[in-house]
């Protein structure tokens, strides 16, 4: 089993490597980054993070072999390939103003990752997300079910975290669901949240859980103010997760970004939605009986989708 991840010399693209390697049910990962030059001087991120974390196998106990490169030759036969590369947020950013530049760097790197594994699949986690994950469906012509993006993992992950937080139980007793684009104006559904079976609401009252849910909701601008770039570790973790579950065929339940033709309502178009994720990618998506205001604002988030996505398609056409 062979897994690329490419943009592997930065946080989250070297943070899914090692943790993919570090659950040992891979052959290899293959970690692709370009060359960078600073000063003058030539740098190899992706071989340089690759030789690093190679080096804790004995440590951590692992046999998948971490593999750097800058050739996508070195990439053939993959069964699945992640997409991290491109710029990450800075204070005062949000995803969608990284589109002209990850646009061109998703389309680039997915044409090379199509020509050197034409059955792969490939998992967008690149900003902004939703729209990525079209960029490279279009780009590769693949079937909608082997091009998904990363997002709702780790949306709910923060949910998660932070009802375990307020809550003082395990992170691992909580289960949730959370739909829409990878913005703020996705759709944690506290209706579909439980603390060991049993439903939130019984736990936490509506004001603090809406609370929660506005602290989710901008999840990833606080770790931006923090620390003046976005984070890796959780975000690494939930595309490994999926990885994972492609290449062991878990058929695991996810919220996942996923091409929509008809179901919520929607058409052409990639957002997160529950999937059974298993060999071949995503076996099934999961539509959900939403009430009347959980669907008003899963179509406000879709109307944002779009509207970048527009964007997207006016900047193809002016180039
Ligand atoms: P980073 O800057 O640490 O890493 C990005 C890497 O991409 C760099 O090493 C860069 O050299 C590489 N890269 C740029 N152009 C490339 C090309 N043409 N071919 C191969 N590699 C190339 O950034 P970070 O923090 O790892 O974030 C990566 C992306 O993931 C960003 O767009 C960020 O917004 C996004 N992200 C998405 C999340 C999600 O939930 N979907 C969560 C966190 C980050
Ligand atoms: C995040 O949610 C920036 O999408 C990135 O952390």
């Amino acid at each position: 089993m062979k897994v690329t991840v490419v943009g592997a010399g930065g946080n989250v693209g070297s943070t899914v490597a090692l943790s993919v390697a570090q659950k040992d049910f891979a052959k290899e990962v293959v970690m692709v980054d370009i060359v960078q030059e600073r000063d003058g001087e030539k740098f190899y991120p992706s071989k340089g993070r690759a030789l690093d974390q190679w080096e804790s196998s004995p440590i951590d106990r692992f046999d998948t072999k971490l593999t750097g490169t800058v050739d996508y030759k070195d990439t053939a036969g993959s069964d699945v390939c992640v997409i991290t590369a491109g710029v990450p947020r800075k204070p005062g950013m949000s995803r969608d103003d990284l589109l002209e530049t990850n646009a061109n760097i998703v389309q680039s790197v997915v044409k090379q990752l199509a020509e050197h594994s034409p059955n792969t699949i490939l998992i967008i986690v690149s900003n902004p997300l939703d729209v990525m994950a079209q960029v490279a469906l279009e780009t590769s012509g693949f079937e909608s079910n082997r091009v998904m993006g990363m997002a709702g993992i780790l949306d709910t992950a923060r949910y998660r975290s932070f009802i375990a937080e307020e809550l003082d139980v395990s992170p691992k007793d909580i289960q949730a669901l959370l739909l829409g684009g990878h913005g703020d104006t996705m759709v944690p559904l506290p209706r579909f949240t439980t603390i060991g079976g049993m439903p939130v609401t019984q736990f936490i009252d509506e004001d603090r859980l809406e609370e929660i849910v506005e602290r989710t909701k901008g999840g990833g601008g606080e770790l931006v103010n923090l620390m003046g770039i976005s984070g890796w570790y959780a975000p690494g973790a939930a595309a490994a997760q999926m990885v994972e579950a492609i290449m062991l065929d878990q058929n695991r339940i996810f919220p996942v970004a996923a091409h929509l033709n008809g179901e919520y309502g929607q058409d052409d178009l990639f957002l997160g939605v529950p999937v059974k994720l298993g060999k071949g990618g995503i076996k099934q998506i999961i539509e959900v009986d939403l009430n009347d205001e959980e669907q008003q604002l899963l179509d406000t988030s879709a109307e944002h989708v779009h509207s970048v996505l527009q964007e997207f398609r006016k900047l193809m056409e002016n180039k």
